[in-house]
């Protein structure tokens, strides 16, 4: 029998890897999974880094570690820096130097979404905010520093887990009469119960395609078209109003339209999309499901 693939999952305590390890679970026999949070292994630290990649020989390491407060960064430059270029910098050491593939998480706030047209991988970043050119400079290390890389930028991640925009408005149009939302910025919703789910069958397929690619769910939509929808499926009764970014002022600079083209991802893997408002529908029964299921007080 084929020996198990080892894969450490760095950032374990975030939205995406706690996505990851409830889909991995049926993937258990081929796969043997390390989930380490900013506790067990902080990815600024290098010398950790490396002691620990030595140590177990991975196959894979899915970075779903980040800095991820978009606002924030603005005046915690040199934080997002550190671990979203540097962090990236010493996985990409780790990997180069102990065979492992690196799957890394980018973003679509690379663009600054003024093209107008969906964005291919060979499209120009040039990033709105410290936070999209933190990544983006993340991007750019492990390009430099390891051939053996996938690079995934996705958008708009959402799940039944962790703090996101879908479980924001949940809340929200439960507990107030009225809400604004922002018409003028477009892209895509993305499950990170897909995003999941493809990671995963990149590291089964063994694939040596490495490079940078774009993944979404399908279709477009405005921040108040995805409000809109989330209140529908789930039976929220609210006044949801849509506003202009400008009538909502923010310390970072958001792209206008961040679209990504999936055609690479999709030929290379062989990968069929779900349509956003689907995946919306799937995540909020699962989240139903899980209420459900939880213990009562
Ligand atoms: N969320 C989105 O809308 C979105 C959109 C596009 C792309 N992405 C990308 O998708 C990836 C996953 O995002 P997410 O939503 O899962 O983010 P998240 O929920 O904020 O999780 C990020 C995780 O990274 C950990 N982390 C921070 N600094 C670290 C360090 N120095 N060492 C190790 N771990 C560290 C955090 O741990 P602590 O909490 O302990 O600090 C947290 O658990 C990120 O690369 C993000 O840039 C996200």
């Amino acid at each position: 029998m084929k020996e198990p693939k080892k894969v450490l999952v760095t950032g374990a305590g975030g939205q995406l890897a706690t996505v990851l390890k409830h889909c991995a679970t049926g993937a258990a026999s081929t796969l043997d999974l390390t989930f380490a949070t900013s506790r067990d292994l902080d990815i600024t630290d290098l010398p950790a880094v490396m002691g620990h990649f030595k140590k177990a020989q991975y196959d894979y390491c899915i970075n779903c570690a980040a800095y991820t407060h978009v606002d924030k960064a603005e005046e915690d430059e040199e934080r997002a820096l550190m671990i979203n270029e540097k962090g990236a910098q010493n996985l990409a050491k780790g990997c180069h130097e102990n065979g492992t593939v690196l799957i890394h998480i980018s973003t679509d706030f690379v663009f600054d979404g003024k093209q107008g047209l969906p964005y291919v991988e060979t499209d120009r970043a040039k990033p709105l905010g410290v936070y999209g050119f933190s990544k983006f400079k993340g991007e750019q290390q492990i390009v430099r520093t390891t051939d053996r890389y996938v690079i995934i930028r996705t958008s708009w991640l959402y799940s039944a887990y962790g703090h996101n925009f879908f479980k924001s408005m949940l809340k929200y149009g439960r507990e107030r009469d009225q809400l604004s939302v922002v018409f003028d910025q477009v892209g895509t919703p993305t499950s990170a119960h897909d995003l999941a789910e493809v990671l995963l069958k990149i590291v089964g397929a063994d694939s040596i395609a490495h490079g940078i690619y774009h993944y979404s769910n399908e279709g477009v939509a405005s921040w108040y078209d995805f409000a809109k929808a989330i209140f529908d499926i789930n039976g929220i009764t609210v006044d949801l109003r849509p506003i202009r970014s400008k009538d909502y002022p923010l310390p970072a600079e958001r792209p206008a339209s961040s679209v990504l083209d999936k055609e690479k991802i999709k030929k290379t893997f062989n990968l069929q999309i779900p349509h956003w408002r689907e995946s919306l529908v799937h995540v909020s029964h699962l989240l139903e499901t899980m209420k459900a299921e939880a213990p009562q007080p």
